[in-house]
């Protein structure tokens, strides 16, 4: 495998997984594993006076515990976790008024799309969908009301790579505008939008974060104060939290958060690097490889690259459905980031939502299909991808 030069990683990522937010002296039992308090009501001393939880929703001790160890990781003074990636999406557009504007990277997650189209237009908040991996487009899109620009990087399912550091800094000339990053695809061990002066950024936590494929939540980190304080009120206000037994799992997971990571860059890079040579793959979509469009962007922004990568099958949609039909590792099934390997074909499934004429401009067509690499075995995983397209493309008449 050759080594591909991304940003040198700084020590202490994982011993902040493992240790901030979880200390043993914040429980009377000093249990050194964090407990899940899953008590909807707190005893007070007094009307005035209680221990800093009331209510369930407002405030619990597990899910502060996972928030403190989550705003660590991307060097953040704060974080709130929601229901679910959408929830913190929801919560943080409701930040906008009637009215307001905000810029969207033109390829992202089709339920982002989906919610800005047709629910957050109907209260006139009016998204426009723009190339981000053009700055000066971004810039020509500000208006007036202006108040929010939402980038995702690298984007879903093209893998487009986006500058965060160039978009956050000429945005930023205009005040009152907030540089939103879904981060959702690299986790914070491998991109770190705050640090590239993005003012806040959000996670599906189902993804990498959880890692497991067993828990749906979402999560907001920032180093703002104010931005910080009206997304609190909004968590609150609006509900969309989650259970204190899904943040106990979620802050097991990220005790692994940063092996994982290693061994997905791994081995997306090894399956990337193997299928760029295969005779039944038209093209290879991974940002390490330097083929990919924004390669340079990518080394110079990031630590790594996750599991996630796409390729264009030869043929269409019938050599699609009997590659996945003829998977035996891969499992053909939507969402990514966690430990099993997945495959799935955004334009019948992810992105069924995202209108015709704009998946054609994305080129999220019936060949592209998108990957999520897990931890198995490199070797099955490559043999397993082999045989698939032999049996797709090779034999067909
Ligand atoms: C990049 C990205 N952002 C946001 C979401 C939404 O997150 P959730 O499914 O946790 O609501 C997803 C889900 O697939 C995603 O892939």
């Amino acid at each position: 495998m050759s080594d591909v030069q991304f940003k040198k990683q700084p020590k202490g990522f994982a011993t902040k997984a493992i240790h901030v937010g979880q200390d043993p002296d914040q429980w009377s039992a000093t249990p050194v594993i964090p407990p899940i308090v899953m008590s909807t009501t707190f005893k007070q001393f007094d009307p005035e006076d209680h221990k800093g939880f009331v209510y369930g929703r407002s405030g619990n001790p597990t899910r502060n515990m996972l928030e403190k160890c989550l705003a660590s990781l991307d060097n953040g003074k704060y974080c709130l976790t929601f229901a679910s990636g959408l929830g913190a999406t929801t919560t943080i557009v409701s930040m906008l008024n009637a009215g307001d504007h905000l810029i969207v990277t033109d390829d992202l997650y089709g339920g982002t799309s989906r919610f800005l189209r047709l629910v957050a237009s109907r209260m006139n908040i009016q998204a426009e969908f723009v190339d981000a991996t053009d700055t000066d487009a971004i810039v020509s899109a500000i208006k007036p009301n202006t108040k929010m620009v939402w980038l995702e990087t690298p984007t879903n399912p093209s893998m487009k790579v986006v500058d965060i550091e160039a978009i956050s800094k000429i945005v930023h000339k205009t005040p009152g505008i907030i540089v939103v990053v879904d981060n959702t695809f690299l986790s914070p061990y491998f991109q770190r939008p705050l640090e590239l002066g993005a003012d806040l950024v959000m996670y599906s936590v189902t993804k990498y974060l959880n890692g497991h494929s067993d828990i749906i939540m979402g999560s907001a980190v920032t180093n703002d104060d104010d931005i910080h304080q009206r997304l609190r009120f909004l968590q609150n206000s609006m509900g969309i939290v989650p259970s204190p037994f899904d943040c106990f799992q979620v802050n097991r997971s990220l005790k692994t958060l940063a092996l994982r990571m290693e061994q997905h860059h791994k081995s997306s890079l090894q399956v990337a690097q193997h299928l760029e040579k295969s005779p039944y793959v038209a093209k290879v979509l991974h940002p390490a490889l330097p083929s990919h469009p924004q390669h340079k962007l990518a080394l110079r922004q990031c630590y790594g690259h996750s599991g996630i990568m796409s390729f264009y099958i030869k043929g269409g949609l019938e050599e699609a459905k009997t590659f996945f039909k003829n998977l035996k590792v891969f499992t053909l099934a939507e969402s990514l980031g966690g430990y099993e390997s997945l495959a799935e074909l955004p334009s019948i499934m992810t992105h069924a939502s995202v209108p015709a004429e704009q998946r054609a401009k994305l080129g999220i067509n019936d060949s592209l299909i998108r990957l999520s690499v897990g931890l198995e075995n490199i070797e099955d995983l490559i043999e397993d991808l082999d045989q698939a397209l032999v049996a797709a493309v090779a034999t067909k008449k």
